[in-house]
Formats: structure tokens, sequence, C-alpha cells
């Protein structure tokens, strides 16, 4: 790693008011918090958010740590993996929990009630559910614990979990969960094998309820579910339709979010630029993105995940006129290749979603681009994978998401037809990433001497380093304090790596909390 210092992610939070169990992006395949970045469980780690030193955002609006407990369901345990979606609906979920009088806890084995939220997206998300559901299994001696599986699988294999996994009693996916306040009640009498797995809902998950464990950054659902049908994705099978929230709705979330002390709000959707408003206001999405950003008290505003296909310049202009919309877009564009591009349905050419790029590098401020890549689709020859390697070339993304494509079930890629070995797109994989690390090698060496302002979300004790993030979504290492946590800083970069910067403190602290 040489110079290059860890990069402090989410991790739990204890000792923090309003910590729950969390997640974290983990290193590697994808190390930030940008769309999808994978989220692997991670054990608490007080130290990456200074624990106890800084609390977030006032309690005001969490569900309380414990009520008058209902039922005999008294405490519950949660796990998640996977997309922001997926930690964002825990939070909501844990929310649901704790409003009905349940007490989180930090270990599975303490829990009555243990959940697991669970990812599809690729082969190797899913199939780790089944072995850390074995791990569940195991209570406490005479406790009548409740196994139940929410999130993408569970709406995947439905039914089928009671068989391959039978300690499970319950098995919901994203578009019931709504839902989940019957379902617990059925749970406390002693029901067995309970399933929320309709996706033919207008509903979305509305709860006020929310248990947020981020405590700088709040998200924000505007829309859920996914109405495209891209070739490779399981997503439409396991989160449902489209369904928009109205903007009345979102932008008074917004406001309860400052009142309660934040300052950054993540607005998200599986595409999350698809949101069109259902009440009579009929606002756009740059226009629901402005009115955001125009909520006094609101420091960053950013948004993910964006579809090419619905990337219009009115966004870029939105950004431009309001400062604090973050310098920052997340645009998958998986293939390099219009023919592949065709194939996975995706709905533009190469040269349509460069124009796109063309028009935001006419932003006035810089914007940071990231991307997602699926290597090895069905089909994909040599020359098209050249022409993805072009495509990085040509962009010179900021950070870019790599997977080898894994065929999901139900999606509409026809059988094994074409498809590619796995050592071949193990090796095109790892060329393309070497690529990247240059690219990103040669564009963070560029903003040595330039200063960021950061929002400190972390430090680590061992190293005396905090850890902030730029408007850009950049992460960069610097010598601080605890008291850092949580401020606004001025750093100037003194050396770069391809996945973070370092830095000295350049400016004066300005207080957030
Ligand atoms: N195989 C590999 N990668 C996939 N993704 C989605 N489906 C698949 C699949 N079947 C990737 C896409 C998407 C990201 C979240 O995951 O790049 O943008």
């Amino acid at each position: 790693m040489g110079s290059e210092l860890i990069q402090i992610i989410v991790a739990n939070q204890p000792g923090l008011p309003g910590a729950p169990r969390s997640s974290s992006a983990a290193a590697g395949e994808a190390a930030s918090f940008a769309a999808w970045g994978q989220v692997k469980e991670r054990t608490a780690t007080a130290e990456a958010w200074g624990a106890g030193r800084r609390p977030g955002p006032a309690n005001a609006g969490q569900p309380p740590e414990t009520v008058a407990t209902a039922g005999t369901l008294k405490t519950f345990y949660i796990e998640t993996f996977g997309c922001q979606m997926n930690v964002h609906d825990s939070e909501k979920v844990q929310g649901v929990l704790m409003a009905r009088g349940m007490t989180r806890v930090e270990n599975h084995h303490e829990a009555d009630l243990v959940l697991y939220n669970t990812c599809s997206i690729r082969e190797k998300a899913a199939q780790k559910v089944f072995s850390r559901l074995g791990v569940f299994r195991k209570g406490r001696t005479g406790s009548r614990k409740v196994i139940g599986v929410l999130g993408c699988v569970a709406q995947q294999e439905g039914e089928r979990f009671f068989e391959r996994a039978p300690q499970v009693s319950l098995v919901c996916g994203s578009a019931s969960y709504s839902k989940l306040p019957q379902l617990l009640d059925q749970l406390e009498t002693g029901k067995q094998r309970l399933t929320g797995l309709a996706l033919d809902t207008e509903e979305c998950f509305e709860t006020e309820m929310t248990r947020r464990d981020n405590p700088f950054r709040a998200y924000l659902t505007i829309i859920e579910g996914c109405d495209q049908r891209c070739s490779f994705c399981v997503v439409p099978m396991t989160r449902g339709p489209e369904r928009s929230r109205p903007s009345g709705r979102i932008l008074a979330e917004a406001r309860r979010l400052v009142d309660q002390g934040y300052t950054e709000i993540q607005l998200l959707g599986q595409i999350v630029n698809a949101w069109h408003d259902p009440s009579p206001a009929r606002l756009s999405f740059a226009e629901l993105l402005s009115r955001v950003a125009e909520i006094p008290g609101i420091r960053r505003v950013r948004f993910t995940t964006s579809h090419p296909r619905y990337f219009t310049s009115d966004i870029v202009q939105a950004i431009d006129a309001n400062p604090n919309l973050c310098d920052q877009i997340h645009l998958p564009v998986q293939s390099g290749s219009t023919t592949v591009l065709a194939r996975m349905l995706r709905g533009y050419t190469r040269e349509e979603y460069l124009e796109k790029i063309h028009a935001i590098r006419q932003a006035r401020r810089a914007i940071s681009l990231s991307t997602d890549i699926i290597v090895g689709f069905c089909g994909e020859t040599g020359k098209d994978f050249e022409q993805t390697l072009s495509l990085l070339k040509e962009v010179e993304y900021d950070q870019v998401f790599s997977f080898k494509y894994s065929k999901r079930p139900n999606t509409l890629v026809e059988g094994s037809r074409d498809a590619l070995a796995e050592e071949e797109k193990g090796r095109r994989l790892a060329e393309l990433q070497e690529l990247q690390r240059q690219i990103q090698v040669r564009r963070n060496q560029a903003l040595l001497g330039e200063s960021f302002e950061v929002l400190v979300e972390g430090y680590q004790a061992r190293l005396g380093q905090a850890v902030g993030r730029s408007t850009t979504n950049r992460v960069l290492n610097f010598p601080g304090t605890p008291e850092d946590v949580g401020r606004y800083l001025t750093v100037k970069v003194t050396s770069a790596g391809p996945n973070s910067l370092v830095g000295a403190r350049a400016g004066s602290a300005d207080l957030r909390f």
C-alpha cells in the first residue's frame, strides 16, 4: 500500500448516542460509498467514528433505545449486506422494531429476533447467505430465537428458504417492508414461516422512525424499485416496480433531517434520476435537487445512482446553480462497446454516453466522475473489451467499480450462450483494474498542493490520523485529533495514491454540531 493509508469507512459506532449495528463499505473491489459500493458486515470499530468523542446530530427524531416492550420478541440484531439502499432499508426496519419497543443488541447470540438483510446483485454475494444463516442458528440455550431474511435474496428465493434453511421463520423482500409490523405481530403469536413477497406494490416504505446509522450523512430514499430491464440485472425482480415518493414528503423529510443536525443528505434510488413527482407539484428531478439544496442548513447533497438514459443537462445546471450540490456523479456505463450495451438493453450507445460525459465536463466546477463496469458479459469479444478500455482512457474516471459478469436468476440473458471462461473474465478484470489504477494515480497526483474542504468522518487513534471526505467524494487522511470528527476542515494534499490522498490541515475549523 505504500504511503496509502487505510480508508476509514462506515462502521458501527458503539458509544455514540443513537449508535446502531451498522455496515461498512469494504475496501478492494468497491472501496467507497459510491452508489453500489459493496457493503460487508463488520465488527464495530469505535475508533472509526472517534466514538464517544463527538456525537452525530442530536438524537431527536430517532426512535428511543427502549420503550415498554410489547411482545415476546424483546431484542433484535440486524446485519446488512449490499448497496446503500439496503443499508438505508435496514435503518428504517430498525426504526420500526424500536418503535414497537424492541431493543437492538450488538450480538446475534443475545437477540430474540435476528434479521439478515441480503444482496443478490452478483452471485458471490448471494452465495454467502446460507453459510451466514448457519451461524445464526445457534441461540442461547432455551431461547426461542426467530430468524428472518430480508432483501433481495429473500425476494429471489422466497419460500424455498424454508427448505434450505429451516431455522428461518420470516422471508420478506423490500417491496413488502411496509407489512413488517403485521408480520412481526404474527411472529410474536408464535407463527412460523411467514412471507412478505408481493412485488406488485405501489407503496413506498414510509416510516418516520428511521434509525440512522451514519452520524454525518443521512440517506433519504426518493424512489424505490426499478422498471429497467437491463438483461444482466436481478433488481427489477427483487425490488419490484418503480415507485416515486411525492416531492412534498421528500422535502419534509429533508427538513426534519436538518432539524436533527444533519448537514449532508444523500438522495437514494436504484435509478435515482428516474424519479418523477407523483404529486401535483410535478417537479423534475433537477428541480427536486435544487429544492433540497435550498433548504437552509444543508451543506452537502449527493444523489445516487444515476442512469445515463435519464441523465439530462438540467442536472448539471442544477449543480452549477447550487454550490452545495456535490460535484460528484456516479454514472454507470457497464461497457464501452455499443454492441454489448445493446445486448445489455441499456438504452444508449457509447457515443450517447460520451455526450453526457461531455456535458458534465462543461460544468463550472470540475465534477468528479465514477462508474460501474461489467467485464466479460456474454459474447463480449476482445474488441468489445478494448472499447471499454478505450472508454476508461477517454473519460478518465476518478473511481471505477468493476465486476466480472455473473449470471443471475430470472434475468433476460439466455442460458450460458456465449459465456466467457471465468479465467478470461478474471484476466480482463485485472487488466482493466490496472489501467484504472494508473489513471487514478495520475489524476490524484495532479491534486498535489490543492486544498479541499472535507467533512471529517473518522479518526484512527493508532495513526493519529483524521479521515475526511471532500465534496468530490475523495478520501483525505491527515494528522488530526478525535475532536476533528464531525467538523468541516480545509485540508491541503501533500501526497497521493490511487485510492486516497494524504494531506495537512490548511484552514480553520468550522464547527458543525
Ligand atoms: N454480474 C456482474 N455485475 C453485475 N452488476 C449488476 N448485475 C451484475 C451481474 N449479473 C453490477 C453492475 C451494476 C452494479 C451495481 O453491479 O455494474 O451497476
